[in-house]
């Protein structure tokens, strides 16, 4: 069964208040694009075509308006609201039809990631379809995150939600690849003190059975997570910096669409006008001829 994905961009965003008051803050740019346009890129790079966005009831709409259907990308978009932010493991819940019985990818809303061989990284994960993989990531402050704790072998021995003592310094990344049984599994998932259905206590009942797989995401990666004025800030500088230099874009939806084959440089040129004058659109045009001159 081929895997899906599914974005979970709902959340109340109350740290980075008032400016997420009256937007989700999924939408909101990091540099020249709208946030959720990186995770739904990490998607795509693992060769996702069929995707679900999960938000919040009020925010629907403006995400459609923004994103369609999806075909402009060569993807399928499915819409699922998210009643109240109960925590992420609930996203299994409200996904199992779409899903239905098929392995998964979710990636936070809210969570960048950037690095040579990424793709390379998702395809060995999205290969295995009876076992799970989630990714450990050294951070500084590991008690903001769950944080993995390793036997001396290197092999993970449990993961806990917000340690007061973490246990290492790796805390999980936003980005989980599971098997088809997840819905079922997060079923089982209780609520925790702070009355959210947690995706580490999910993760624990797979790493429990054996069937969960921490890979380490080297230095050689960024993974940033925008959740405060400053990351946001700073996610943007990265961003800003790396496509200045390199005069290539990070997550253009367009791009990674057509160098899967999945849309026509026909297509792109259509993409790129609607653009107007903008970077992103000019960047899709010169795709799109240079397409046409090697053809
Ligand atoms: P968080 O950063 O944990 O929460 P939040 O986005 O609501 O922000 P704040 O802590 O400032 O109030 O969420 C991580 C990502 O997961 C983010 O993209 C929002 C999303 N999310 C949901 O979609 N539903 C949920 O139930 C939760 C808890 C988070």
């Amino acid at each position: 069964m081929q895997r899906k994905g599914i974005i979970l961009a709902g959340g109340s965003g109350t740290r980075l208040y008032p400016v997420t008051i009256a937007v989700s803050k999924q939408l909101l740019p990091i540099y020249d694009k709208p946030m959720i346009y990186y995770p739904i890129s990490v998607l795509m790079l693992a060769g996702i075509k069929e995707i679900a966005i999960i938000t919040t009831p009020h925010d629907q709409e403006q995400f459609q308006r923004l994103l369609g259907d999806g075909s402009q990308f060569g993807v399928t978009f499915d819409y699922i609201v998210q009643a109240s932010p109960d925590g992420l493991a609930q996203a299994y819940l409200l996904a199992e039809k779409f899903l239905d019985g098929a392995p998964s990818a979710m990636v936070l809303g809210d969570n960048i990631f950037f690095g040579n061989g990424l793709a390379q990284m998702l395809a060995n994960a999205s290969a295995k379809s009876d076992q799970g993989t989630v990714y450990g990531y050294w951070v500084a402050n590991p008690e903001r995150y769950g944080v993995v704790d390793f036997d001396e072998a290197g092999k993970a021995k449990s993961i806990i939600e917000k340690p007061e003592k973490p246990a290492s310094n790796y805390a999980l990344t936003g980005l989980y690849f599971l098997p088809g049984d997840a819905p079922e599994r997060a079923a089982k998932v209780q609520a925790s003190p702070r009355g959210e259905l947690e995706i580490t206590t999910l993760l624990e009942m797979y790493l429990h059975d054996g069937l969960l797989q921490v890979d380490l995401m080297g230095r050689g990666y960024a993974w940033l997570d925008t959740g405060t004025h400053s990351s946001l800030l700073e996610a943007s500088e990265f961003v800003r910096t790396l496509e200045d230099r390199q005069a290539v874009q990070i997550g253009c939806l367009e791009e990674i669409g057509y160098n899967n084959g999945w849309i026509s440089s026909e297509a792109l040129l259509e993409a790129a006008e609607k653009m107007g004058k903008s970077n992103y659109g000019n960047y899709i045009n010169q795709i799109a001829q240079s397409a046409r001159t090697r053809r």
